[in-house]
């Protein structure tokens, strides 16, 4: 069971690279079912989720090779998934559903569980594609998806990431043009569409709330790089500004940051760009109110990580997290620590200022494990964070590996 030890942080100084994007990278390796032809993903980070993703991928017919830090698919005939144990494992597994769709016009699947932080249902994936013209039949815990769709209006009823993905990787092989309205503008869709256009696809209005697809024949291989991880990047920020470091995250790209940069400015953090990414001086000393929004409003998933360094700054803070129903797992793990927050509903007021006292800690999500571990560099003492499900290696490529670089006393102690 991975275990990390985390002793109270001196000034994190230097520089550290972020990697590309976890939430770029699943939906780009789903995408590579679209076309017969090889498709190479370049600077893959070395992440389980992505490991979960090459074996669906595998499960639905293609053959997937690591090369050093590339990833190389071919899918020349594809099915659905073989291994439905898999698609519970991974939630994102989901994303193979509208390729498939698009390339045979079927897929069988068994209904991604919910995680921790929420149900996390796809029934906007599901009544999208049926917009379509996709027949779903639940069949026990399968869903069969089947039928030949045809372009459409469709309209989303909240701007899901997930299902604005399945939607246009399964209009771009369909005849007529698809237009997907109240779609969501995270930077990750804009780096799908990207990699769909660099194939053939034909789309506009990626990063807007209109998305249209013009269907084409087949899509042909392509080679990509995906966007840096603007979360991985916010999260070594909070230690930066935790620890009243000077930072420097080389390829952070701090225009996919702008919400979280304005909060942490706020509080007194200096951020600069510049040629080579986003140099981070000083520390967080003021409250800070924070609701959680759809892309370009204050990204959930750095809602454990800032509460951290609200923790730290003196007032009372107050969070709203408004995108999944039970994200505040990570506070009863930081009041072992001495926090002192409290939870009412989608609400939680931070009182800072009080020092953080190291102990065992566990990790309840992705997110939250990375939140505890920055609690540890600030904590007196030292913090042992457990994280008997893996979640941090999940979406985080060695993170106490850089921390360690910029000068964190951190250490994985098993795996
Ligand atoms: C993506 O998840 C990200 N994952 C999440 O990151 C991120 O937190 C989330 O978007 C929001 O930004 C990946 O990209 C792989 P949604 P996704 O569909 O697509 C509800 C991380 O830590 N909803 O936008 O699943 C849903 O329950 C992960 O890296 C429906 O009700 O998010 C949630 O409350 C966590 N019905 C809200 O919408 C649906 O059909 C946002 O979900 C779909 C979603």
């Amino acid at each position: 069971m991975p275990q990390y030890q985390i002793a109270h942080s001196p000034r994190l100084s230097g520089e550290v690279s972020v990697s590309t994007a976890k939430n770029a990278v699943l939906p780009i390796l789903a995408a590579a079912l679209l076309t017969p032809e090889e498709v190479i993903i370049h600077r893959v980070p070395d992440l389980t989720d992505v490991k979960h993703m090459e074996h669906i991928l595998r499960s639905c017919g293609a053959e997937t090779r690591r090369q050093g830090t590339d990833i190389r698919v071919r899918a020349q005939a594809v099915g659905s998934p073989r291994d439905m144990e898999e698609m519970r494992v991974l939630r994102a597994s989901v994303l193979v559903l509208g390729p498939l769709m698009g390339r045979t016009g079927e897929c069988l699947f068994s209904m991604p569980g919910g995680c921790a932080i929420g149900q996390r249902p796809i029934d906007l994936h599901l009544k999208g594609l049926q917009k379509l013209g996709a027949r779903v039949e639940m069949d026990g815990g399968q869903v069969r998806v089947s039928g030949t769709l045809k372009s459409a209006n469709v309209y989303l009823d909240f701007p899901s990431v997930g299902a604005t993905e399945n939607l246009i990787m399964a209009a771009v092989l369909c005849p007529g043009v698809t237009r997907i309205e109240n779609a969501a503008k995270e930077p990750e869709i804009l780096d799908l569409c990207r990699f769909l256009s660099q194939m053939g696809a034909r789309i506009a209005g990626a990063g807007t709330a209109n998305i249209t697809v013009e269907g084409v024949e087949t899509l042909h291989g392509a080679e990509y790089t995906p966007i840096p991880d603007r979360i991985e990047a916010g999260t070594l920020a909070c230690a930066a500004a935790l620890t009243e470091g000077s930072v420097l995250l080389a390829g952070a790209r701090s225009d996919h940051m702008r919400a979280l940069l304005f909060k942490l400015t706020e509080s007194g953090l200096l951020c600069q760009e510049d040629a080579r990414g986003l140099r981070l001086r000083g520390r967080a000393r003021h409250p800070m109110e924070a609701r959680t929004l759809s892309y370009p409003g204050f990204p959930t998933d750095m809602q454990a990580p800032l509460m951290v360094v609200a923790t730290q700054t003196h007032g009372l803070s107050v969070f709203l997290e408004t995108i999944f129903e039970n994200r505040y797992m990570h506070v009863v793990e930081l009041k072992r620590l001495g926090a002192q927050i409290r939870v009412e509903g989608q609400l939680a007021l931070i009182q800072g200022g009080r020092p953080l006292n190291g102990a065992a800690v566990t990790a309840t999500d992705l997110r939250a494990a990375a939140a505890l571990m920055l609690a540890g560099l600030v904590a007196q003492g030292e913090t042992r964070l457990s994280d008997p499900a893996g979640h941090l290696m999940r979406g985080y490529e060695h993170l106490e590996e850089k921390l360690r670089a910029l000068g964190a006393d951190t250490k994985k102690l098993a795996d």
